[in-house]
């Protein structure tokens, strides 16, 4: 009776859910979630944002530019309109999901897997299952729905499905009515409804919403269906029973079917309904209005037998025990099994795919692909797929300008850079290097560096990725202030330290404020990050084999290690920035914002203070000062008025975002620079105190997700201190994944082999790790029989001692790896 005594504890820890981590799964058992919890659907192309009520909106590629369904945001209540089944039954309307009718159901559960959400909901002895997921490699988002009888008499149920259509261009179609309720255009094919709006001129692409089984007919007129007066819970259409088989002009097109279902005691009806975004190709029109469906009936086809749809769905199931497969792990502590070897893995893949642009805190209208944040995406991602981490990098090293600077910000279908956010956050162009230095160390291939690759300034340039580091570093060397640090533009890694855009109009971004005449601000965090930068590169030079580039680099870095050493140590931790007057930002000589966490994470993972102690002062100064049970506060004491020369930072209330809130992905640089000192106990005490499967026993006042990382945490200024916002898309996600990984269980790709170097807690007697690289399984068991934290005494491969703690490059399929801490 062990599972059941752990259930029960697990259901008093959380009354809306709990993990089932055998099945990979999060289990929701309650609707009513703190917040709409979300996962995505969707791995390559084709994605939708699906909630625990099966709300949320599915998009082609680029969450703005090939919007499919529709979405209002800040909507009320929270999270309205979505993936929707009504069910009608005896005169009673419900939906499995619970919204929109919100009628109690007897049960419901909402479980959210790897790529797809099986939400189930049972009333008076229907029981309606719906399994929304895209198969890998598809455009199409099926949603097999099975709706059982389980009583013991005959049931007639019908059941009604919902998607309103989006017209495309997500922001075009909020904001221009005067056009957009004139132009949307259906037609209908048996159960298919094609919507076609724009498809007659500049558009090749439909979206397509069928049932494989035989509908009783359809509604394509949002006006029809739902009527004009009313809300999704209470459409007209399903309240009176009968859809009306409208056929949109204009206004807003939508899809709906009615599917009318007699069931025996006992049985069962299994159908799909697919979403899919189709590009026909030529010829378009079958006759004139007419498109052609070649692709879309040959898609209904493919997906119209049960079997068809099950194969698909064990595909999903076969590409993420492949991926996950890359890295697996067995240590003492639960939350970081649980979290590193499934759920932090695939918040990485919607990193990666989705960078900043579409979660419930993103509208997928605002920021593309970041550059910054894509390149350190890639740093949780590159493992799983690394030829896909190659693509991407080059199509950021696209959007660098030739001296070096970068758009801040690209459309992933365009590729194009963002010309309304620009570019001049000085850091940008840096975190290229790291990425690219994680790709091949992963991969082995050095051929990426030699791939040409333009200035997004020179059109038709083909220079090559190589160049555009090089032209990185070099930027930040030229561009330095007076204390010899580097300059820090619109604002580095924290946007919204804006020393150099003096904001007070309300109509502007603080970031792109006009600048100020002739300022010099500085950012130690970019020369933090620099340090690691440059090393980096001397590394790969001297693995080049080219040794004056990496004797060029090393000099480089001690040139700046002096710098920051001579001109930002504060006396107890290391100074933030000199803002445009020269003055000292995040000083002890500050009233407020005396001490910052990311330029003490980035000074010691870039080397600074090793040899003269100042490294574990600063980490020490940060517990002291920095540290709560809840995470990291981004910076002390909070600031309490806003400062014109300190920008955005200071415009938020104390405890929240960037003004003292806990900023988790900055956390785990200080978990890696913990690791580094070899402060384990300390490293894990602090990982946990973000980890998000850790706060399920304060989940009424975390409130997101407790299987995702969140951007922020409330810090303790903050009335809400404990609650987390923005969660799902943030660089929290790759970097703990990196800080547990490579940090604490010290397992790191390197040129030549696999580098094992852990800092653990003394508690731990032992762990394990599967570590797929470069084609070969490694088995790696380190013990620890002194109890310490970190010091690799002895390693074994393969039953031979060798020397050092780098597992060369094996042949074979697989190695074992033996590993004693002392
Ligand atoms: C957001 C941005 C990221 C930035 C961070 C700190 O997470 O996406 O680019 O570094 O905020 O301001
Ligand atoms: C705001 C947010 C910051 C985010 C930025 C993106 O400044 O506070 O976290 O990175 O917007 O533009």
């Amino acid at each position: 009776m062990i599972g059941g005594n752990s259930r029960r504890k697990a259901d008093a820890m959380n009354p809306y859910g709990h993990f089932d981590d055998a099945a990979r799964e999060y289990v929701i058992n309650r609707p009513d979630t703190p917040l709409p919890w979300l996962n995505y659907l969707g791995q390559d192309d084709f994605f939708g944002l699906c909630t625990n009520t099966a709300g949320g909106y599915s998009f082609w590629k680029d969450a703005k530019l090939r919007r499919l369904t529709r979405y209002r945001y800040n909507n009320m209540p929270m999270d309205m309109g979505g993936r929707y089944l009504y069910v009608r039954h005896n005169g009673t309307v419900w939906n499995p999901g619970w919204k929109p009718m919100k009628a109690a159901l007897d049960r419901y559960e909402c479980r959210h897997g790897l790529g797809y959400t099986r939400i189930t909901g049972a009333k008076d002895g229907i029981e309606t299952e719906v399994l929304f997921f895209v198969p890998p490699g598809e455009n199409v988002e099926i949603w097999k729905t099975t709706v059982r009888n389980t009583t013991g008499k005959p049931q007639r149920v019908s059941l009604f499905s919902f998607a309103e259509f989006c017209l495309f261009e997500a922001l075009n179609d909020m904001n221009n009515y005067q056009r957009t309720y004139s132009i949307g255009e259906v037609e209908v094919e048996g159960s298919a409804i094609y919507h076609k709006t724009e498809y007659r001129e500049r558009r090749d692409h439909y979206t397509l919403f069928a049932c494989t089984r035989p509908v009783a007919g359809f509604d394509t007129s949002r006006d029809a269906f739902v009527g004009v007066h009313n809300g999704l819970h209470e459409p007209q259409a399903v309240l009176a029973g009968r859809v009306t088989n409208s056929r949109a002009f204009g206004w807003n097109p939508i899809g709906a079917h009615q599917v009318d279902l007699e069931l025996a005691p006992g049985a069962s009806e299994t159908f799909s309904f697919l979403l899919a975004y189709v590009e026909q190709g030529e010829p378009k029109f079958d006759a004139p209005f007419v498109i052609n469906k070649t692709k879309g009936r040959a898609l209904l086809e493919k997906y119209r037998t049960a079997a068809a749809v099950d194969a698909a769905f064990a595909d999903l199931g076969h590409l993420w025990k492949g991926l996950l497969g890359a890295c697996q792990v067995t240590c003492p502590d639960a939350n970081i099994n649980r979290m590193a070897n499934t759920w932090n893995q695939y918040q990485c893949m919607a990193t990666f795919n989705l960078s900043r642009s579409a979660s419930m805190f993103e509208t997928g209208i605002g920021r593309g692909m970041g550059f910054r944040d894509s390149n350190q995406d890639i740093l949780g991602f590159v493992h799983m797929i690394p030829e896909r981490a190659k693509a991407r990098i080059l199509d950021l090293a696209a959007t660098q300008l030739s001296d070096g600077t970068c758009f801040h910000q690209y459309q992933p279908l365009t590729k194009k850079g963002n010309a309304e956010i620009g570019g001049d956050f000085y850091d940008d162009h840096l975190w290229l290097i790291l990425s690219t230095c994680a790709y091949i160390k992963e991969s082995g291939d050095r051929s990426i560096l030699d791939a040409p690759v333009g200035y997004a300034d020179k059109p038709g340039s083909r220079d090559t990725l190589l160049h555009h580091l090089e032209t990185s570093i070099a930027y930040t060397l030229s561009h330095r202030g007076p204390h010899g640090l580097p300059l820090i533009g619109h604002a580095d890694w924290n946007d919204c330290l804006n020393l150099n855009c003096f904001s007070k109009e309300p109509n502007e971004s603080f970031q792109c404020a006009g600048d100020v005449k002739g300022s010099k601000a500085e950012s130690v965090m970019i020369a933090g990050l620099f340090l690691q930068a440059s090393r980096e590169m001397q590394q790969l030079y001297a693995w080049l084999g080219r040794k004056t580039e990496a004797a060029g680099m090393a000099g480089h870095y001690a040139e700046m290690l002096k710098v920051i050493e001579t001109q930002a140590w504060d006396g107890a931790w290391y100074l933030r920035a000199f803002d445009a007057a020269s003055k000292p930002v995040g000083s002890a000589k500050n009233t407020e914002g005396q001490i910052f966490i990311e330029s003490q994470g980035w000074c010691v993972l870039g080397g600074a203070g090793r040899d003269n102690g100042r490294a574990a002062q600063a980490l020490e100064s940060v517990h002291k000062r920095l540290f709560t049970p809840d995470g990291i506060i981004l910076q002390q004491p909070a600031y309490s008025e806003y400062h014109l020369e300190l920008g955005e930072i200071t415009s938020y209330p104390p405890g929240v975002k960037e003004n003292a809130g806990i900023f988790c992905h900055n956390n785990a640089w200080i978990h890696l620079a913990l690791c580094q000192l070899g402060q384990g106990d300390r490293a894990l005490e602090y990982y946990l105190s973000i980890c998000p499967s850790a706060k399920e026993e304060q989940i009424e006042t975390y409130r997101c997700e407790p299987y995702v990382y969140a951007q922020m945490i409330a810090g303790r200024d903050a009335v809400c201190a404990g609650e987390a916002k923005n969660s799902w898309l943030t660089g929290t996600a790759a970097w703990t994944l990196v800080a547990v990984t490579q940090g604490i269980l010290g397992v790191s790709a390197d040129y030549d082999g696999l580098r094992i170097d852990p800092c653990i807690s003394t508690k731990w007697p032992s762990f394990e790790v599967t570590r797929r690289f470069r084609g070969t399984e490694y088995h790696i068991v380190v013990r620890n029989p002194d109890g310490i934290s970190r010091g690799v005494k002895q390693m074994t491969v393969n039953g031979k001692i060798l020397a050092g703690n780098v597992v060369p490059l094996a042949k074979s399929g697989r190695v074992e790896v033996e590993v004693t801490l002392g």
